[in-house]
């Protein structure tokens, strides 16, 4: 994960609970074992592996230990180790990928680099003959999916160890010291295409003794603990977007810090139906924020007109926030840090699976740059959160059930669903027509079930006849996918009776469009949003 720090070092304490050690090689999805192990409402943290010294160890007192992957090679001097009392600890130790390497090599067994054995992606594994605890009903067919990622592997495990676990590409695919629980895998159990690896967690934590008394609720007090923490008697200012992730921030950061929060919330001129008011009314009347509302439509529309190139469009967006931001936070006296809403995918998501820089696909919006810009410190209490977790904590915090469920809303909002240039007769038709959408979709209880849903408002006019005239008007694209962290989607299968029935109400409910479509490509190769 180079570059991009790691979100889930803490400093917590948590005395109360087992605690699992997870010692961190650099994988860029060691972000993943902390989140199947907070599903099991395990507590856990990551640390990288320079700091886990035994002073630490002794302190930190882990009752399990996970060895993460890296993209080191065990083969190389000065490649990262654990220290060696990790191994005397007397605890289950679970080595994955690069851990895996390394522990083998530190007990005895041998390494080589993977001329020829190189696997990467998709791989299936089989049982060997022996049972093993930790694949304890793991094996529902005669093979598992599972994802490699490795160039060196095992030539000769440890002494103790047995093999437990093959696939073609990779002999020792899961070893193990059964009496030691000391267990090995060549692959990424956290990783959703190994489609059953969380029940390699669950059975790690059973052996290791764990109850799962780590809750959301929890967390949330030791998130609160953190931010004042960091920030004293500061002043924080949150830019508050109305969507879940800064709503729950805010929320979070209120019930710390209290007053010295200050949000802005700024109208860009691009919300749906009603939406500024209502987020604004209940930030500021319901849970008592101090909300600043920023009308800035007329600058934003003003300063986008003629301007029908996506990556312009978004360029001219994220550079006006930033500076109408900046104008109303430069009123609040004393502010020393500023608050987003980050999560832990916008922490991965600048860096591809394999550490390679990945391409620009869209340049996200948000409030980059502004920190250094304002000398202001970076307060980020979700950065190591995913979505759905975001929306368990925001239940935690009392915010209405119905907006925590409310499907991810971008940044820059309808600018990047009105392809062409953005007018204003444009905005008011698709602010119409996705409420219709919208409705239609609740209408029928699927909202829940999808993971965004939305209107495009094309730009081409189509004709069409209605009663006994003939219209020229806008065509519109319905949109709606599935999708578990919005990295990738698929169209959602409606029935030909719903699209019927919400093409039929859009054209009569909303002046200006005569024709509807439904958009089926999934991600990739589209993106969720058209623009
Ligand atoms: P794409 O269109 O890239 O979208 O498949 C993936 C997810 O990201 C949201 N999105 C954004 N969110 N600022 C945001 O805060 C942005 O600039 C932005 N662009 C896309 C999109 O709605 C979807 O959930």
């Amino acid at each position: 994960m180079s570059g991009t720090g790691r979100p889930y070092q803490t400093d917590m304490t948590a005395p109360s609970h087992d605690r699992l050690l997870i010692i961190d090689f650099g994988s860029q999805v060691t972000q993943l074992i902390a989140r199947r192990l907070r599903e099991l409402n395990i507590y856990c943290e990551i640390h990288p592996y320079q700091n886990v010294t035994e002073a630490f160890l002794a302190e930190y007192a882990p009752k399990a230990v996970i060895l993460s992957g890296g993209p080191a090679s065990v083969i190389d001097d000065g490649s990262p180790r654990p220290p060696r009392a990790v191994f005397g600890l007397g605890v289950p130790i679970l080595g994955i990928c690069y851990g895996q390497q390394v522990m083998m090599q530190e007990l005895g067994g041998r390494v080589e680099r993977g001329h020829g054995t190189a696997e990467f992606g998709r791989a299936y594994v089989t049982p060997g003959a022996e049972a093993l605890d930790l694949l304890e009903g793991w094996f529902e067919t005669d093979r598992e999916q599972v994802w490699m990622s490795h160039g060196d592997h095992v030539a000769a495990i440890a002494d103790g160890f047995k093999v437990y676990a093959t696939s073609p590409g990779a002999p020792f695919a899961v070893t193990a010291d059964p009496d030691r629980h000391f267990y090995a895998v060549q692959f990424h159990p956290e990783v959703h295409h190994t489609p059953n690896g969380a029940r390699l967690y669950e059975n790690f934590v059973r052996i290791a003794g764990f109850t799962g008394d780590w809750t959301m609720g929890a967390y949330r007090e030791e998130a609160i603990a953190k931010i004042r923490d960091q920030v004293g008697d500061a002043k924080v200012i949150c830019a508050l977007s109305g969507g879940v992730d800064s709503s729950v921030a805010a929320a979070l950061l209120h019930e710390a810090i209290g007053d010295q929060l200050t949000c802005v919330f700024v109208d860009h001129g691009f919300l749906r139906q009603d939406e500024g008011e209502e987020v604004v009314g209940m930030f500021r009347d319901h849970m008592n924020l101090s909300v600043i509302h920023a009308q800035e439509q007329e600058r934003f529309l003003g300063e986008l007109e003629g301007v029908s190139d996506p990556e312009t469009k978004r360029k001219i967006i994220g550079r006006l926030f930033i500076d109408v931001f900046q104008k109303y936070a430069n009123e609040i006296e004393g502010a020393a840090f500023l608050a987003q809403g980050t999560l832990y995918p916008d922490v991965i998501e600048s860096v591809s699976f394999s550490g390679g820089p990945s391409v620009t696909i869209k340049s996200h919006h948000n409030v980059g740059g502004l920190p250094e810009k304002m000398g202001l410190k970076l307060v980020e209490p979700l950065r190591e959160l995913f979505k759905d977790e975001v929306r368990a904590l925001g239940r935690e915090l009392g915010l209405p059930a119905h907006f925590i469920a409310r499907h991810p809303f971008p940044g820059p909002g309808l600018a990047i669903r009105c392809p062409g240039e953005i007018t204003r007769p444009k905005l008011e038709i698709l602010r119409k027509a996705d409420a219709v959408y919208i409705d239609q979709i609740r209408r029928h209880g699927l909202y829940d079930d999808i993971w965004q849903a939305f209107v495009a408002i094309l730009p081409v006019r189509t004709v069409g006849v209605m009663g006994d005239g003939r219209t020229y008007d806008y065509a519109c694209a319905l949109r709606a996918v599935t999708s578990v962290d919005g990295m990738t989607a698929d169209y959602y299968p409606f029935s030909h009776e719903f699209l019927g029935e919400t093409a039929t109400r859009i054209i009569n409910e909303v002046p200006g469009i005569n024709r509807v479509t439904y958009d089926i490509t999934s991600k990739p190769p589209g993106t969720i949003e058209w623009e």
